[in-house]
């Protein structure tokens, strides 16, 4: 035991419940900092009705001396499933090292050691408690544990590998955040993905499930192949992977094929680039060159700088409003000329609204991709849920030397992959994303940039003091319900170690009906609207 971390939890024992409140709020920013240190929760992603979490260090060995506690719920009237994929807590006794969850009804646990623990619990409940204490130890990883409400009994951890099912076609709920677990997976969503892959996180690198979301994915099995082909794609790198008896693939909903792009006239940009090779003849990087089924080199950018804002742009026109779902991109593809594009945003328009970027789910903050990571290997990335547009601008925002890019559409036409959820987000003036269409086109986009940037300051200001005012809010409720679970032998350490805790907050609450709206203040133009389908999220 580390004397100097529990003074702080013996004084405020010692003080009556007012003082400490007091001191709680006053000191909620110091709060903060303490808690990163004693925190012995890991990787947390949690979304409306599902999650996941671990330890931390995860699937490292976990630190002496440290609690993780958090309360995690779905919605109201739903009952909370939760999945342990991973246990392994060294100690026998479960004295200084458990793990437990606490229901207004029920408690689970303490569970530890090589005991028999459940691998999933079916509450009663909306809301648990989970609570993780470690003492001294040489070695265990921890946990893993993932969460849904009752709305999803197929639900599966982020570790479940299509090797662990015998059935050649099956349906799994895969929680929101498996990304970031370790574990590999190697194939690609063409030729499909080695059977000793991670279920989740192939589903989330074929563009399946978006990973702050999780979501339902339909598996089928077939025979292997000889060689697994690795690519980046949606942040996750898959291997490359030898011989396997079987594999797997995810259905999908037809909308993925290649928007083949018509020769010229379709593809335009702020620039380009004009470069002279080795017989003195002028090479032209030009807009035309971007398609990635085309040979030779790439469209690149004219300005070679690196430290001005993000300005330029490879402009596509699908001649009519398609539905798209992912892209391709690579580098230059030359070898003497080491360009690529490390990350982008997407924008988007139809006729005759106005520029729009696309923005992410769960935060609204617009949405930056991961791109390449060399010259040559294609990175994909989908739209979790797609674009529906006619004309799409990628926008790099970061890159290596200069901006180089070939690209593929990949989507369907509007009417087919119907699965008709339908998400309608209504984009409020600060917007980051609204640009004024700019009537000569091959301008780069006029610099709008200062203005976001204070746009921004002014929103995240408040923000800032109230996510402080929430937190200094929840110290006087930690501390309040700690005093009166004194009874609890679980409970009463809590009290010394009140810097550990945190509550989980969901962005939104979920809506009943597959169709609902995400809006934001004033909404005065209809051509704001963005209309977005969610694709695969059913399965
Ligand atoms: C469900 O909750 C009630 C109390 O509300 C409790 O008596 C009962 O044992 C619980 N059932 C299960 C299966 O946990
Ligand atoms: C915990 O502390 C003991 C002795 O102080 C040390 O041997 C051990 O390596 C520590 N464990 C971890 C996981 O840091
Ligand atoms: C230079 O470019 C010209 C015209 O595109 C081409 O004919 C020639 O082969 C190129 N030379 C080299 C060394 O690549
Ligand atoms: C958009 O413009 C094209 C021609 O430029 C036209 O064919 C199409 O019908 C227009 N679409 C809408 C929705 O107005
Ligand atoms: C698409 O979905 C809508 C709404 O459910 C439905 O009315 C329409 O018939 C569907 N279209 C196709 C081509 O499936």
């Amino acid at each position: 035991m580390v004397p100097g971390a529990r003074g702080g939890g013996a004084l405020a024992r010692a003080a009556g419940p007012g003082l400490l409140a007091l001191l709680l709020a006053v000191s909620a920013p110091l709060r903060l900092q303490a808690e990163e240190l004693g925190d012995g929760c890991g990787h947390l992603v949690t979304y409306q009705d599902s999650g996941t979490m671990t330890s931390k260090n995860y699937p490292g060995t976990y630190p002496n001396h440290t609690v993780c506690e958090k309360t995690i719920t779905v919605p109201k009237g739903k009952r909370l499933i939760l999945r342990l994929g991973d246990l392994d807590i060294e100690s026998q006794t479960c004295a200084s090292d458990y793990l437990l969850f606490t229901s207004s009804s029920d408690q689970y646990g303490p569970y530890c050691g090589s005991m028999t623990v459940p691998k999933e619990l079916l509450l009663n409940t909306s809301e648990v408690t989970v609570r993780f204490e470690s003492g001294s130890h040489i070695s265990g990883r921890g946990f893993l544990l993932t969460y849904a409400s009752s709305d999803h009994p197929d639900l599966i951890t982020c570790l479940e590998r299509a090797s662990h099912y015998l059935k050649t076609e099956y349906s799994k709920f895969c929680p929101a955040g498996c990304r970031d677990v370790a574990g590999d997976i190697s194939g690609n969503m063409v030729d499909g993905y080695r059977d000793t892959s991670l279920l989740c996180k192939a589903a989330i690198h074929a563009g399946i499930i978006a990973d702050e979301l999780g979501g339902q994915i339909s598996v089928l099995q077939r025979k292997g192949i000889s060689r697994y082909e690795g690519i980046l794609a949606n942040g996750v790198l898959s291997r490359d992977g030898s011989l396997s008896d079987k594999r797997f693939l995810f259905t999908s909903n037809g909308c993925s094929r290649s928007l083949s792009l018509e020769p010229d006239g379709q593809i335009r940009a702020s620039s380009s680039w004009q470069s002279v090779n080795e017989s003195g003849d002028q090479v032209h990087w030009s807009p035309g060159q971007a398609r990635l089924q085309d040979q030779g080199p790439s469209w690149a950018s004219g300005d070679s700088s690196n430290n001005h804002k993000p300005r330029e742009w490879l402009e596509i026109d699908l001649g009519e409003k398609k539905k798209i779902t992912g892209i391709r991109t690579t580098g230059s593809t030359q070898s003497n000329f080491n360009f690529y594009v490390k990350s982008f945003v997407m924008n988007f328009k139809n006729n005759n609204s106005k520029w729009k970027t696309y923005k992410g789910i769960v935060n609204n903050e617009e949405k930056v991709f991961q791109g390449n990571s060399n010259f040559r290997d294609p990175v994909q990335n989908n739209f979790i849920p797609p674009i529906v547009a006619r004309y799409v601008r990628v926008v790099p925002q970061t890159w290596h030397q200069r901006i180089a890019l070939k690209v593929e559409l990949i989507g369907c036409q509007i009417t087919q992959g119907n699965d008709s959820l339908v998400w309608r987000k209504t984009s409020q003036s600060t917007s980051v994303s609204t640009k004024k269409e700019d009537e000569t086109i091959t301008r780069p986009v006029p610099s709008e940039e200062t203005s976001i940037g204070i746009n921004i300051t002014t929103v995240a200001i408040p923000l800032v003091l109230l996510v402080v005012l929430v937190f200094a809010g929840m110290g006087i409720f930690a501390a309040f319900r700690k005093k009166k679970k004194k009874g609890s032998p679980y409970g009463s350490a809590e009290a010394q170690k009140t810097d550990c805790w945190k509550q989980i907050k969901y962005p939104f609450a979920r809506h009943q009906s597959a169709e609902f709206t995400i809006s934001y203040d004033n909404e005065k133009e209809m051509t704001q609207k963005l209309d977005l389908i969610t694709s695969d999220m059913a399965g």
